[in-house]
């Protein structure tokens, strides 16, 4: 049974559900968490994902009585259904409640993207990933980075380092993102413009850190073209910063991208400022300089690499680390294949999946 419920885990588990499993059958259970047509649906259909097997259709509302919800409508489907594992991807409420109903039932859990840690347990996706590699049997990492720190915890887990299906899925997409007629509609050319997004609650739910990134993007020296998700939409109308903003005649504001005109819009633009995890390693996959409003990454390759400066969310520190990325030549960019190993990310999961469930057939 793989649990999905927010735009980053339907990219995730995209790959994966395309592997054949060795004697088992996928479940396909979405929370619901993300519900809009641009959020979620659209995403399955440009991914070709298989529509779910079991909508739990949970909705917006706050993180406590949301996972209470996920938890009691994954419970019902476990019960009914009897997997042999659970997974769970990434780091959102979807992966919490996930990880804790396949816990509470006795089923075996699988957790991929497993080991990432930010340090600071004030994010709601740091608590998740925490609890989450604490419960799981298998943890499934990008890198070996993230073995180390969870052997420096003390995991009981077994650890598997499958790769990235972040960099596969985008590596598989670039005849794609290549074609530069996908980000005409924004009234921009390769080359042309910086392309921005941010959504964490760390950066858009606090009026101040949220007016400090809208007073960089007035001075950047080329177009903006930014896809406003919906969280960012409602506080920028809230704080009083969007009217400007729209009206600003060198800033696009659009509604969220699908998936491929994000990643084209990643491959032709001149910069990256975000605070996205994916994107940052979208960004890094194309050879993208990527700003990113965090000060912290858990993604370190990205920075170690020379594509990502971490620039925090002071304007001054935005505009400088803009300056420089976009001071560097668009077409002389290299494609980070080899972020993408041999087997792919999704057939190590598939494999540590169908090794798991075997595992509790055999203990039964
Ligand atoms: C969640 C994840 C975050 C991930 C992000 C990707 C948690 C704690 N956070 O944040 O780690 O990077 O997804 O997008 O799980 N909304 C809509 N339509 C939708 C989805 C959301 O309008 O389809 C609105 C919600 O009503 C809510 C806001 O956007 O007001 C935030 O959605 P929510 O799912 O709570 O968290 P994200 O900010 O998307």
């Amino acid at each position: 049974m793989l649990i999905v419920g927010a735009r980053p885990q339907f990219i995730k588990a995209a790959p994966v559900v395309e592997q054949e499993l060795d004697g088992y059958e996928w479940l396909l259970v979405h929370t619901g968490q993300h519900y809009d047509y641009r959020m979620s649906r659209a995403f399955f259909e440009e991914l070709s994902i298989p529509t779910p097997d079991r909508q739990l259709e949970v909705g917006p509302m706050a993180p406590a009585p949301q996972i209470a919800k996920m938890i009691e409508r994954l419970w019902d489907v476990i019960q009914e259904d009897a997997p042999a594992v659970c997974a769970v991807f990434g780091d959102t409420n979807s992966t919490l409640a996930g990880a804790l109903a396949a816990d509470l039932a006795g089923v075996p859990l699988a957790h991929v993207e497993a080991g990432l840690r930010s340090g600071d347990m004030k994010m709601p996706e740091e608590r998740n990933r925490v609890i989450t590699d604490k419960l799981s049997d298998v943890l499934v990492v990008p890198h070996e980075r993230a073995a180390d720190i969870l052997a420096a915890e003390g995991a009981t887990g077994k650890v598997i380092d499958a790769g990235d299906t972040t960099y596969e899925t985008a590596l598989k997409a670039i005849p794609l993102a290549e074609d530069v007629e996908r980000v005409s509609p924004f009234g921009v050319n390769r080359g042309e413009y910086v392309f921005v997004t941010c959504h964490r609650q760390a950066t858009v739910d606090d009026a101040g850190e949220l007016r400090k990134v809208t007073e960089a993007l007035f001075d950047i020296p080329l177009k903006v073209v930014f896809p406003v998700h919906p969280r960012t939409e409602k506080r920028l109308r809230e704080f009083g910063l969007w009217d400007r903003l729209a009206e600003y005649n060198k800033v696009t504001l659009t509604e969220p991208a699908g998936y491929i005109t994000t990643l084209a819009l990643i491959y032709s633009t001149a910069a990256v400022i975000t605070d996205s995890g994916g994107i940052q390693r979208e960004a890094y996959l194309y050879g993208v300089p990527t700003v990113t409003l965090r000060d912290v990454t858990e993604w370190t390759e990205t920075v170690d690499g020379g594509g990502n400066t971490l620039a925090g969310t002071e304007p001054e520190a935005i505009k400088t680390a803009v300056r420089k990325a976009i001071a560097r030549p668009v077409d002389n960019r290299l494609v980070r294949r080899e972020l993408v190993g041999d087997p792919k990310p999704s057939k190590r999961i598939a494999d540590a999946l169908s090794e798991l469930a075997g595992r509790r057939t055999c203990d039964k």
